[in-house]
Formats: structure tokens, C-alpha cells, sequence
């Protein structure tokens, strides 16, 4: 049956690729309330595959912001059941005039990294490509009678990159519903395609918003210039007060949940294949930066980290203007860790900025959505299957490895559900997610559809 099942997949390979064309055409934006009806539309399209696909009971469940899409196929209640979570919205694709063709156009194209062709558009990875590896995957096996070995259930969001609110309260009121054996969920990427791996830990995320405002005005910069706080001086040297020389994180308190990590699971990723001149060549960068005491991939994936996303105010605009602006903004967020706690972070942080503004300006700070950090345990029956079936179809044994994105969801599985999420990605940091370009290997999109299904098959023996 199993040969049945992927013959079916090689010979509907062309039309599993057109219509996800088909769903990456639509700009299903979560961000920008002007995509509303556009994100609706994904939601729809993706019941539509569900219902095509031979999903029972599909339907799009409206939220307070956009819909969740629930499908399932209970074959024997006394079967196992997965459940598959996904994503069908996509991040803003700016800045537009960075990419080749466009966001919403997508093309197939042959590259150095991808012999075989990607497929390049906004969401091609994160996550319409992954997400949609499920629904064929079950298609083939629904489409054989016994192929499908077990139960499953689909919920797809349409709010994951915009911290999945509606989505808390979705599952946290449907227990029942999606009450599951294991969760499975491909939303991350692996090291190579050479190198297959499993993430087993995710990263937190505390973000936050500053506004520093200095007099009641823009100020002409010579009557008033070094009488008068510049909000952006000082924003800027409240910024850089946050990381030390060390690559410390200066805010009190911040490290105290961290969890140090013991000499075996430093040995471990120590040991998944890493060449920093790669590295630094695929950036064009000429070294990288960080945490003193710690590697690149423990910078990544193990150690809380603070950046700032976005910086402005005064004037930007063509040639000079001689001002002293009023205000100056920041997005700032910082990753975090097992057992960092965002909403502490967020408390922590937005003191410490009010503490260490000058008595000569006012600091407002708003706190974005967060989430918290995750670790897989990988002595589960489901990590097991997970990785037999990646070692069946990529030939070699998967790394577990740490990543550095964070999927609040993932936690929130756990407490609400008490399963710990299988993170079977197929993505590679070099597919641009969130960037211009973004692009999903064709071989990853086929050979994720057949591990899909392979799955399956070793998860109920
Ligand atoms: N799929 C990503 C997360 C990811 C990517 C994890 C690669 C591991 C490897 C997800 O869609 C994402 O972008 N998450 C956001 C957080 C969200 C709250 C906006 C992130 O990590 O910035
Ligand atoms: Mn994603
Ligand atoms: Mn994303």
C-alpha cells in the first residue's frame, strides 16, 4: 500500500506543484488589516484541499482576527490520532523592490543551492510550502483504501506570524477537539539537505515598543542643539547600554531563569556540521558577533539574545534639515530560553528602560505579543517515528537540533494539550523566510511529502 501511496505522489508531483502556485498567489497578509479578505480567501482555498483531499467535518472557524481552518479523518476512534498544525498567513514582502519576480507571482527557478528547482515566492517555505506538504501527504494516503493508517486531525491559523492570539483561545476552549496522540508540525528547517534534522527547541520572544519623547517639539537643532535632550541621542545610548563588551544582556534580571546548559548538550551541538566560512560567505559578512563564550549555533539556538528590529524619527526625508526632533521610537525584541518567561522579560525590560532614561526625556513603553520558549523531548514514540522516517527517505540518522525562531504555539501545545509537537521541518535557513526572496526547494516540498507519509506509517507500528 505504502508503494501504492507514493506512486500516487511522483505521479501527481506536477499538480501538487501548481496548486500550491495556486495558494501562494494569494497575499495572505496578517499584518496589514488592507489583506483581510485575502487571508480569508487562503482560508477558504485551504478547506477546499482539505475537503478535495477527503477530510471529514472541514471547516473555517471565524475568529476575533482571522479564521483557524479544522479538518480531521477519524478512520477508528480507537486508532491514534495526529493532529497537524500550520500556518496559511505569510509576513509582509517588503521591501518589494529587493525581489526578482514577484512575491505573489511565484516562479520556479534552478539555483546552485536547488539543481532541482525551488519555488520562489512569499510563503513558499514559511509556511503555506510546509503546511501544504501535510494535505497532499494525507490526500495520497486518503486516496487508498487502508492507506491512511491512523486518525487525523488539521488545524491550520491564520495569525502565527502575528503572535496567534485567536488561536490561545481557540485551543484552550476545544480540549476535546483536538485531543490527539501526537502533534505534528512542519514550520521549521534543517541543516541541509545532505544533513537532515529535527528541531527539539524553539526560542521565546519578548517585543516591545519605545517611544522617547524629549521637548513638546521639533526644535530648531542650533537655537536649542546641546541645551536640549535629542530623544534619538539618548535613544540610542539607552540602546547600547543593553549589551555590554561581553555580548551580555545588561537588563537586571535577565539571566536568572536561563537555564546553563550541561556539557552533553554543548557536545551535541557541537557535533551538527557548521562551517563558519560558509557562514560568513552566504552573509557576506566578514565575521560574525555575539555572546562571549559561546559558538555561533549556541548563540542561536541556546542563548536569549536582544536586538532592535526598527529605529526612527526625526527627519529622513531628501538632503538636510536641521532639527531637533521631539520623539524617537524603537522596536526592540530579544529571544529567549528554557525557563525565561516572556511576560517577565517584557516586565524586566520596560523597567529597566524607564530606570535608565534621563530625567530630561519621558519614555512610553508598549509590549507587542510573545511568546515562550520550547524543548522537545526526543525520547517520545512520535520523535522516534519522526526520525525513523527521516532516516528512511534522507538517508541518515536526523541531528536534533536547536533553533533560533520562536512558534508560540508550540508551548502553549504542551500546557493546554500535554503534547510535546513534533518540529519536522524541511525548510533551510538559506530559503529566506521573512526576507526578499523567499524560496522552498522542490526536492524539499517532494521528499517532505513522502517523510510525511512515512511518518505515519512508523508512528502506529
Ligand atoms: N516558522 C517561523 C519560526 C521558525 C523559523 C522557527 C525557522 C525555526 C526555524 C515562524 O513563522 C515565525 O516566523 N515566527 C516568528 C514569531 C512570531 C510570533 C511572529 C519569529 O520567530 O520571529
Ligand atoms: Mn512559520
Ligand atoms: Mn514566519
Amino acid at each position: 500500500i505504502m508503494e501504492k501511496v507514493q506512486n500516487y505522489i511522483s505521479q501527481n508531483k506536477e499538480r501538487y506543484l501548481e496548486e500550491l502556485k495556486e495558494l501562494l498567489r494569494i497575499p495572505s497578509i496578517s499584518a496589514d488589516p488592507a489583506y483581510a479578505e485575502d487571508v480569508k480567501r487562503t482560508a477558504e482555498t485551504v478547506a477546499t484541499h482539505l475537503k478535495n483531499a477527503g477530510m471529514d467535518k472541514v471547516n473555517v472557524y471565524p475568529t476575533a482576527g482571522h479564521p483557524i481552518v479544522y479538518g480531521e479523518k477519524i478512520i477508528d476512534p480507537q486508532l491514534p490520532t495526529v493532529l497537524v498544525y500550520g500556518h496559511y498567513d505569510v509576513q509582509p514582502p517588503d521591501p518589494l523592490d529587493l525581489w526578482h519576480s514577484g512575491p505573489f507571482d511565484p516562479v520556479v527557478k534552478e539555483t546552485e543551492l536547488h539543481p532541482d528547482g525551488a519555488i520562489f515566492a512569499r510563503g513558499a517555505c514559511d509556511d503555506k510550502g510546509q503546511m501544504f506538504m501535510h494535505v497532499k501527504a494525507v490526500e495520497a494516503m486518503l486516496k487508498h483504501e487502508g492507506g491512511l493508517p491512523c486518525n487525523v486531525k488539521f488545524m491550520i491559523e491564520g495569525e502565527e506570524e502575528v503572535g496567534s492570539d485567536n488561536l490561545e483561545a481557540f485551543v484552550k476552549s476545544n480540549h476535546e477537539k483536538l485531543q490527539c496522540d501526537a502533534i505534528l508540525i512542519s514550520d521549521t528547517s534543517m541543516i541541509s539537505n545532505e544533513h537532515p534534522s529535527i528541531c527539539v527547541g524553539l526560542r521565546g520572544l519578548s517585543y516591545l515598543e519605545v517611544e522617547v519623547t524629549g521637548p513638546n517639539r521639533d526644535l530648531h537643532s542650533g537655537i536649542y542643539g546641546g541645551a536640549v535632550a535629542n530623544p534619538i541621542n539618548v535613544l540610542c545610548s539607552m540602546i547600547s547600554s543593553l549589551i555590554d563588551e561581553n555580548g551580555h544582556i545588561t537588563v537586571p534580571g535577565f539571566y536568572d531563569k536561563v537555564k546553563e546548559l550541561s556539557t552533553e548538550m554543548r557536545e551535541e551541538i557541537a557535533r551538527a556540521p557548521f562551517d563558519l566560512d560558509d557562514y560568513k560567505a552566504e552573509l557576506d559578512i566578514d565575521d560574525v558577533q555575539g555572546e562571549h563564550g559561546y559558538t555561533t549555533l549556541e548563540r542561536t539556538g541556546i542563548r536569549p539574545t536582544l536586538d532592535v528590529n526598527g529605529i526612527w524619527g526625526g527627519y529622513t526625508g531628501e538632503g538636510a534639515k536641521t532639527v531637533l526632533p521631539s520623539k524617537a521610537y524603537a522596536k526592540i525584541s530579544t529571544r529567549l530560553v528554557p525557563d525565561q518567561d516572556s511576560h517577565e522579560i517584557t516586565d524586566l525590560l520596560t523597567t529597566h528602560l524607564k530606570q535608565i532614561a534621563p530625567k530630561s526625556v519621558n519614555v512610553k513603553v508598549t509590549p507587542h505579543h510573545g511568546g515562550e520558549p520550547a524543548e522537545i523531548p526526543t525520547e517520545s514514540k512520535a520523535y522516534k517515528a519522526a526520525s525513523a522516517a527521516m532516516k528512511s527517505v534522507w538517508g541518515k540518522e536526523p541531528i536534533p537540533t536547536k533553533d533560533g525562531g520562536s512558534i508560540p504555539i508550540v508551548s502553549l501545545f504542551q500546557k493546554e494539550l500535554k503534547n510535546d509537537p513534533i518540529l519536522l521541518g524541511f525548510g533551510l535557513d538559506s530559503d529566506a523566510i521573512h526576507s526578499p526572496n523567499e524560496s522552498f526547494g522542490l526536492l524539499n516540498y517532494n521528499k517532505g511529502i513522502e517523510t510525511i507519509t512515512e511518518f505515519y506509517k512508523q508512528f502506529v507500528l
